[in-house]
């Protein structure tokens, strides 16, 4: 293990069934996804945006960055970012963006499977922008370490879909999208420590990759960590 990453103690029950072959196929089902030839949509999220520019930039790290939106946009407005993600082929394309758009200095990318292991550092914000899977993941895990990342008076910014876009590669009917309330209860912060800052679910009206548009709803949790 290098030193730009943290073990995860493996210390629940659905910690455990990550373990073994469904790490490799959390890996091997987003390297399929983020290889597939489809238009990969790199814009900045709305939230994220909407959240960072009222921000004095720092440090950020992206938990699950994906194709590299929100990085890239952090790092042209002076944030240092870390951007991760299971996909070593999205990791891989986020850092040629960076380079191509010259703030490579200013975004550190890595691959990690969040189950088992987090990027050394401590942040001023820390996002996860639709941090979601179908495969097995301890996810209220992989964001309470999150927390223990943050510098205090940073945030955490937690976006989840609230209703899944007309053009979403993932048209699960069964899915269940976590509420802020749920996802607050899972991170179960000490109030003395921690503020809430926002947990609603707004409506947006969004714009898919071939330009067709749909209203959806984002549900939002932005906590600060006061320090202590
Ligand atoms: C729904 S996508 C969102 C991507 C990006 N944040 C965005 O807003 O477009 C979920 C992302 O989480 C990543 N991911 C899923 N499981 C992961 C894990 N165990 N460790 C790290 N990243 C993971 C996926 O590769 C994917 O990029």
């Amino acid at each position: 293990m290098d030193s730009t990453r943290r073990r995860l103690p493996n210390d629940d029950a659905a910690g455990a069934g990550v373990q073994g072959t469904a790490d490799n196929d959390a890996e091997r089902f987003w390297e399929q996804h983020y290889r597939a030839p489809r238009a990969w949509d790199a814009r900045v999220n709305p939230l994220l945006a909407e959240t960072a520019t009222l921000l004095r930039p720092g440090a950020a790290l992206d938990l699950g960055c994906g194709a590299g939106g929100d990085a890239i946009w952090l790092a042209q407005r002076g944030w240092h970012v870390t951007a991760v993600d299971i996909s070593t082929t999205a990791v891989e394309r986020v850092r040629e963006r960076a380079r191509d758009l010259g703030v490579a200095d200013q975004v550190v990318t890595a691959q990690h499977d969040l189950a088992s292991s987090f990027p050394a550092g401590q942040f001023d914000l820390v996002s996860a922008q639709y941090f979601h899977t179908p495969l097995p993941l301890h996810r209220s895990r992989v964001l309470r370490t999150a927390t223990r990342a943050l510098r205090p008076g940073g945030l955490l910014l937690i976006v989840d879909h609230g209703s899944t876009a007309p053009w979403s590669w993932n048209q699960d009917s069964e899915i269940h999208f976590p509420t802020p309330t749920e996802t607050a209860a899972e991170l179960d912060l000490d109030p003395a420590y921690w503020s809430v800052l926002r947990a609603d679910m707004p409506h947006r009206r969004a714009t898919g990759p071939t330009g067709e548009t749909a209203t959806v709803t984002d549900n939002v949790l932005l906590v600060q960590f006061i320090g202590g």
